[in-house]
């Protein structure tokens, strides 16, 4: 059973079906909760909104949804303080490479403010490059083997740029059915913009129903144009990884593009961190298209990229609509996340050490006695089923002082609610073992 979540929920037809609008439009619910709509009779605008928010709010807080928000009191880093919990070992961040808060990627920062000042006012194309984004946009592409990059404010936006862009009508995407929320939305509002563009999603990771999908594609006399494969590098909630080279080698048979969003690959993935391709031992132009963020690995802050060939950038830059109607990422992130970078490409160590960590939890995790999908990344679901579980599960690790979130359903199947630990290169083997303690106490 495949998750219901509306991150994650596969880009279907009927989902691209446009809705009438009504004065009181009943809200989308969890399949197994009931909503009852408020009395219409002398109700406004603002009083029907109002009823409609608190009813789903209500019903996401009766059936166990609803999230509170942690207040952190610091900066990011292998343990956080906690507003109510004070000092606690942190095991959910996306900082794998503990880059978020290093002195350099900080300095680097406040040294892009002094010399670009705090905001870009403008976007891109208008007065909104600075020498930050060149420089950013040059490593980017070196480091992937790719001709050209270009930044935005987030991974979110590149995807969103990515497919309504770069596609057109007569042309196929091909989509992993858990591949992440941006792409998947990127996928409809494609299809939306673009009358005639197809979209087709497989099953995750079965390379069996990807080949179903092509040959189909291939089959049909709609299809005429370019066909567009697209999967995560590292799926985060399961944290395996997709099986790029026998992706590549479909790609080649059936003449398809192959883009990887590697989010939360790059850094943690390969040798010397540069993704799931290097896991795989492949060069990046090998892949025709990479999407990724600023905003784990490296340096944790924010930003997002596309990196490929140099016709697709410059179609970027004259028609993606983020580019041209929304600013510019700040040039404190991009040389925050430049320096990132550099420290990535000059310590590589750091992607052994993630690594050994991982392992290290990993054997941890099960000698105390819990079941983890084996994975190769710094993703570690431990898989306990109830979703009821799995929230109570991380409030009393956060009362041991041990920061770590419960997914349970509709982010992921019933019956396979977890803990998801993420692991970073600045652990130390006594913030581990903490971690495995107080699994031991549950
Ligand atoms: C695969 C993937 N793509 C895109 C994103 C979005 O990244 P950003 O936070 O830069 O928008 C994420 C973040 O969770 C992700 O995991």
């Amino acid at each position: 059973m495949r998750p219901l979540d509306t991150n994650r929920q596969p880009a279907t037809a009927a989902d691209s079906r446009r809705r009438a609008p009504t004065p009181v439009d009943t809200p989308r619910l969890p399949r197994d909760a009931q909503y009852t709509a408020p009395m219409t009779t002398a109700a406004t605008s603002r009083t029907s909104f109002h009823a409609r928010a608190e009813g789903i709010l209500a019903n996401l807080k009766a059936t166990g949804q609803l999230k509170s928000l942690q207040m952190i009191e610091g900066p990011m880093g292998p343990t956080v303080r906690l507003k109510g919990y004070g000092e606690v070992l942190c095991f959910c961040s996306n900082n794998y490479l503990g880059l978020a808060n290093h002195p350099e990627v900080v300095e680097a920062g406040h040294q892009g403010l002094r010399d670009y000042g705090a905001g870009t006012a403008s976007v891109r194309f208008i007065c909104g490059t600075f020498a930050p984004h060149e420089r950013l946009e040059r490593r980017i592409a070196s480091f992937l083997d790719q001709q050209a990059a270009y930044t935005f404010v987030s991974c979110w936006n590149a995807n969103e740029a990515l497919f309504p862009t770069l596609c057109e009508p007569g042309d196929i995407i091909i989509s992993d059915e858990l591949n992440h929320a941006s792409i998947i939305d990127s996928i409809r509002l494609a299809t939306v913009i673009k009358k005639g563009l197809h979209k087709t999603v497989y099953k995750h990771n079965d390379l069996a129903d990807l080949r179903r999908r092509l040959e189909e594609a291939r089959a049909g006399s709609d299809v005429t144009g370019v066909l567009w494969v697209v999967t995560d590098g590292v799926f985060s909630m399961e944290g395996d990884i997709a099986d790029l080279p026998a992706m590549r080698a479909l790609c080649d048979e059936f003449d398809a593009l192959l883009i990887v969003d590697d989010s939360h690959g790059r850094g943690v993935m390969g040798p010397t961190g540069k993704g799931t391709h290097e896991h795989w031992s492949m060069p990046g132009s090998k892949i025709d298209m990479f999407t990724g963020t600023l905003g784990k690995a490296l340096g944790g802050a924010a930003g997002g990229y596309i990196a490929g060939p140099r016709a697709a950038i410059d179609l970027l830059i004259q028609r993606g609509r983020p580019t041209l109607f929304s600013n510019a990422l700040p040039a404190t992130v991009a040389c925050s996340a430049d320096k990132a970078l550099e420290i990535l490409q000059r310590e590589p160590q750091r992607v052994q050490r993630l690594r050994d960590n991982a392992a290290y939890a990993r054997a941890g995790i099960r000698a105390a006695g819990f079941t983890e999908i084996e994975s190769p990344t710094a993703i570690l679901p431990i898989i306990v089923h109830d979703t009821a579980r799995a929230i109570a599960m991380s409030q009393k690790l956060l009362t041991l002082g041990v920061y770590v979130i419960g997914f349970g359903f509709p982010v992921v199947p019933e019956g396979h609610a977890r803990l998801r630990v993420q692991v970073s290169a600045a652990h130390t083997r006594e913030h581990i073992d903490g971690l495995v303690g107080a699994l031991r106490r549950l």
